[in-house]
Order: C-alpha cells, then sequence, then structure tokens
C-alpha cells in the first residue's frame, strides 16, 4: 500500500485547494465519541481523474503518516500514489520515507468476463436464459456446460481467488464467451437476480461446514431465493457426498409448502469434477437433489432511495449516537468512527459498518451543513442494507 511518512508539514493545507490535478476538498478530524482515549487523526477528502476518497493522516512514533483511507479504496494505485505525492509538494512536507516514487504498477490481465456485484444490480440484462454455478471450483462442470450450452448464458459464483483465475484463464483458452464470473457469497448474489429468469442452478460439492451449519449455502432463506429466480420447471441441484449435507438439504425441501424433489444416488454425469472424482477413488456415495420450480413469482424492486431527507444537527447527533453494535435478526448497524469538518459548521462523517452479518459493508456518511449522504455512492440494494440504512435514517433524523 502506498504511503508516506514525514518527518515534518512545513505549510498548512489549506481546503479546497489543487495542485497537480489532486483536489483537497475538506479536511476531518476525529472525534472522541467513545469513552476510551485515541490519537487525533485526519481524514483528507481529495478527488483526482473525477474520483473521490479519503486519505488518512495521522500521528506514528513523533512523525506523520499518510496513507489512503481502507474504507474508500480506489484504483488504480497510481491514482492513490500521485495524490499523496500532490500533498506532499503542496504542504512542502519534509519526507522521512515513501514508497510512492518508485511503487511498481500491477499490470492487469484483461478480465472481459469477471464483473463486479455492482454490474449485476445495475446493468445486467440478458434475454437468454441463465444457468447459474454456485462454487464452481476448478470450473470442469460449468465449461462443460458453457461449451455443450452456446445459447444459455452461464453465471459462476466462487469466493475463492485462484479459482477464478483459474477460469478465467480457461475461458481465454477455450475461447468461451457466454460466463460471467463473480467473486461473491452465493448466499446473498440471488438477490441481484430478476424473477424467473433461470433455467438451472448448480451447487456441486459444497463445503459440507457439519461443524458451522449456518455457513452452509443451502437455508429457507436460500431455498426461497432460488425458487423466486427459477423460471417453471427450473431446476436448484445438489450433488453432494456428505450424508449430513443430503440429509440436511432433504429436510429443508420436504418442509417447503409445495415442490417437486428427486433424489438418485451415484448418478453419472457427463463431467466429473476433481472433488467427485476423489469421493469416487474413496468409493463414498454421491447424493443428488434436485428441485423443480412450478410457479412464477413476482418481480423484486431493486430501486431503492437511499437518501437522507430530513436536516442534520451533527453535533446534537454524534453526542447522543450509539456507541455498541445494534443488533437486529437479519441486519446490524455499528457506528466505528467519526470525524468533524473545520470551518464548516454542522458537518463531518461517520464511519459505520452494517448491513448482513456475513457480509458487512462499510461506508462514510457525510454530512455537510445538516445535509446527510453517502460517501462516494449508496449501499448495494439488499434487503439487509435497506433496513440497516432505515435503522441509520432513525438514529441520524
Ligand atoms: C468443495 S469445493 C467444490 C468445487 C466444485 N464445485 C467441484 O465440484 O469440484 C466448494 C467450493 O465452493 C466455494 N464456496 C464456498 N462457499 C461459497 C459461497 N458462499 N459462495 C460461493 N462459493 C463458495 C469454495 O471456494 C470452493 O471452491
Amino acid at each position: 500500500m502506498p504511503h508516506i511518512v514525514f518527518n515534518k508539514i512545513n505549510k498548512e493545507l489549506n481546503v479546497p485547494s489543487s495542485l497537480d490535478g489532486t483536489n483537497f476538498n475538506f479536511i476531518a478530524k476525529s472525534y472522541n465519541f467513545t469513552d476510551s482515549p485515541r490519537k487525533t487523526e485526519y481524514k483528507i477528502s481529495t478527488t483526482r481523474d473525477k474520483k473521490e476518497f479519503l486519505l488518512t493522516l495521522r500521528e506514528k512514533e513523533e512523525k506523520l503518516l499518510l496513507k489512503p483511507d481502507k474504507v474508500t479504496r480506489i484504483s488504480p494505485v497510481q491514482l492513490i500514489k500521485d495524490s499523496l505525492n500532490s500533498y506532499a509538494k503542496i504542504t512542502e512536507a519534509e519526507i522521512a520515507f515513501s514508497n510512492t516514487q518508485n511503487f511498481s504498477q500491477k499490470v492487469e490481465p484483461t478480465q472481459e468476463y469477471l464483473k463486479d456485484i455492482d454490474y449485476f444490480v445495475n446493468d445486467f440484462n440478458t434475454d437468454k436464459e441463465i444457468q447459474i454455478e454456485i462454487g464452481f471450483g476448478s470450473g470442469r462442470h460449468l465449461l462443460h456446460q458453457a461449451k455443450t450450452n452456446p445459447d444459455v448464458q452461464f453465471i459462476g459464483l466462487e469466493i475463492h481467488t485462484p479459482s477464478i483465475e483459474q477460469l478465467l484463464k480457461q475461458i481465454k483458452i477455450q475461447e468461451i464467451k457466454n460466463i460471467l464470473v463473480v467473486n461473491y457469497d452465493a448466499r446473498l448474489f440471488m438477490e441481484f437476480i430478476k424473477s424467473n429468469k433461470v433455467g438451472r442452478i448448480f451447487v456441486h460439492f459444497p463445503v459440507p461446514w457439519d461443524k458451522k451449519p449456518h455457513r452452509r449455502i443451502y437455508s429457507n432463506d436460500f431455498i426461497n431465493e432460488a425458487l423466486r429466480v427459477l423460471k417453471i420447471t427450473g431446476t436448484l441441484e445438489l450433488r453432494t457426498d456428505s450424508r449430513k449435507y443430503f440429509d440436511y438439504c432433504v429436510e429443508l425441501l420436504t418442509n417447503l409448502p409445495k415442490g417437486k424433489i428427486t433424489i438418485d444416488i451415484n448418478k453419472d454425469l457427463a463431467v466429473s469434477s476433481k472433488y467427485e472424482d476423489r469421493w469416487k477413488r474413496q468409493g463414498k456415495h454421491i447424493y443428488d437433489v434436485v428441485l423443480t420450480c412450478e410457479e412464477n413469482d413476482a418481480e423484486i424492486n431493486h430501486e431503492f432511495d437511499f437518501s437522507f431527507k430530513k436536516e442534520i444537527n451533527f453535533l446534537e447527533v454524534i453526542k447522543r449516537i450509539p456507541t455498541k453494535t445494534l443488533v437486529e435478526k437479519d441486519y446490524f448497524v455499528h457506528v466505528e468512527d467519526i470525524f468533524t469538518i473545520e470551518n464548516k459548521e454542522n458537518s463531518g462523517l461517520i464511519q459505520i459498518t452494517f448491513g448482513n452479518f456475513d457480509r458487512p459493508l462499510s461506508k462514510y456518511i457525510l454530512v455537510e451543513e445538516g445535509k446527510a449522504s453517502y460517501f462516494q455512492d449508496s449501499p448495494l440494494p439488499t434487503s439487509a442494507n435497506i433496513k440497516a440504512h432505515q435503522k441509520i435514517k432513525e438514529i441520524l433524523e
């Protein structure tokens, strides 16, 4: 991570000001809202190449450390490096250490088929049937499906980066055009897919999580979301070597109010995955449990207004802001830190972590003269984020 350590800063940073294409917009200073004392830290709002983010400035061993803020991460690294250098130059600082001059820039491989979750929220649209593979691992099964069904749009979900890179390589080598890959937790992904669009969802050899069943992909919520995105005759397909996972899923599925389930033991598929080969060599049984969708579902609305309507009295709010995590059934809100903007009335930054327990989101809320908004951009419209936002509104307004 690029950073600079200063012996001293010779000129105070005036805001707003700009140098060499970097704009410094405002400075916010840490505010002690918990009982534990802390060192002063500054957040410097910075814009470069039309991207807005924060730099952190704090004391470190009698020197000053300037680095990018973790929550407002941006890329490429060059942009951060240039901004840090602009700060050093504008403040005529005496540099003790810097890795911003020769920080080697990693060349990103072309990742045409790797998509950000934002892409699925805002831009993804297809007339083709969609099929999804959850936890594709080596990608053997997904590649086989994509090659044999060129008219289907496949989406591969994985959270293991080396597996993603391996699949992207194969997509390139085999010139496959109908797979989109996303690094996202499968339990939360389905929320962003339109109702009744998916033909098949493959869950092959999921991690059994026998000691932590709450981490399993299958749950009542997951099954209901799968049924919503599946079109009539669409299928949710589990293949597992774990008797415990099989029993657990059969119990969940047979508790559905209505449905069609088929079970197979040791069924051969056209392609066998690495895991499957291993289990077969060990003489284990392989179980298939397929749930078929028999009903259409209503569309869900992905548009949600994350704005704050009422004017906020920032200084009043931060005096009574909860320091403890607010935990509700399916979401939480935790205020991490507070900063007040110098020389601007009723203004500051609130750093919060919130949303789903498995995939919490960290963001800043910027309050400028009483008007609050999410810094950089709004949260993704997941059900947990929407509920958390309503709670945050209650706290602030
Ligand atoms: C046991 S491997 C099976 C891989 C592949 N399906 C096969 O049959 O060879 C399980 C895979 O699921 C992925 N995984 C685990 N939890 C996940 C989640 N919540 N969302 C997406 N992928 C997940 C893991 O990274 C791992 O690659």
